[in-house]
């Protein structure tokens, strides 16, 4: 198994990084799928690949986006929902066809139904050809909390208090974050043909550490993708702190 960790200086720089790898999938191929995470760390990521179409002609006309979660409750249009994230920090200031885009709807009446209507919408598009995650500071990638089983598909799961505490910041004082969520399973992430992961600061370096470098077990979701044979994997510096020299590899292969 490979698995590329690119440490760079800056989250803008981490950003740009993975910009690179996202420009090279559509580029190489234009009906690309792609799966999009939200939250901060791909902030940086979203911006570049802005840049890039408004400077540089890269094109998402014909690409294809799943997004990896959303919140239960929150329709489309709030302004907390993922989906009202994507559209406000990429899918606006690009070609993208809106009828591509495709989330998870929380406020769907049978929550059961809308997971497996995702999940095969997933599957009869192809499949996801490259997907990007963010990585929880307990280790949760999508909104897989700890405990989630590693053949998990996309369902409805209750997120734990550190990830309500962490993601509060999204939202207005009076507003309680959702308890419950819709994500794709780590299983469903594991099908991807590519994962590309970004993490950045301080607060992540711990679990990057236990992403890269612990046992792969369901007490640190983000773990299951050393399964995956095709990974990268773009750091700070802060958040890759924790990691042993070895495990590092600027700009190039390195088994792990
Ligand atoms: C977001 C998602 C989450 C985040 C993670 C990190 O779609 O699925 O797993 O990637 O919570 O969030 P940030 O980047 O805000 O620290």
């Amino acid at each position: 198994m490979t698995m590329r960790v690119l440490v760079l200086d800056s989250p803008d720089a981490a950003g740009a990084s993975a910009a690179d790898v996202i420009e090279a999938q559509v580029r190489l191929k234009p009906q690309s799928v792609l799966g999009l995470a939200t939250g901060s760390s791909p902030i940086p990521i979203y911006r570049e690949l802005v840049r890039r179409h408004r400077e540089e002609g890269l094109s998402f006309a014909e690409t294809t986006f799943f997004l990896l979660d959303e919140y239960v409750g929150l329709a489309a249009d709030h302004a907390c929902s993922y989906r009202h994230f994507i559209q406000e920090h990429f899918v606006d200031h690009v070609d993208v066809q809106p009828s591509k885009v495709n989330g998870l709807d929380g406020t769907a009446s049978d929550l059961d139904a809308e997971a497996l209507r995702y999940e095969q919408a997933m599957i009869a598009s192809g499949g996801i050809d490259l997907q990007l995650l963010g990585l929880g500071r307990n280790g949760h990638i999508g909104f897989n909390e700890p405990g989630s089983p590693l053949d998990s598909q996309t369902r409805v799961a209750t997120l734990t208090e550190t990830t309500r505490q962490d993601n509060s910041r999204f939202f207005p004082p009076v507003d309680p974050v959702p308890v419950r969520v819709l994500t794709q399973g780590i299983g469903s992430i594991l099908r991807a043909r590519n994962l590309l992961v970004i993490a950045t600061g301080a607060a992540k370096a711990q679990a990057v550490a236990a992403t890269i470098e612990g046992s792969i077990s369901t007490s640190v979701p983000g773990s299951a993708i050393r399964l995956h044979p095709e990974v990268t994997v773009t750091l700070d510096a802060q958040a890759a702190a924790h990691l042993r020299a070895d495990a590092i590899a600027q700009d190039q292969s390195s088994a792990v």
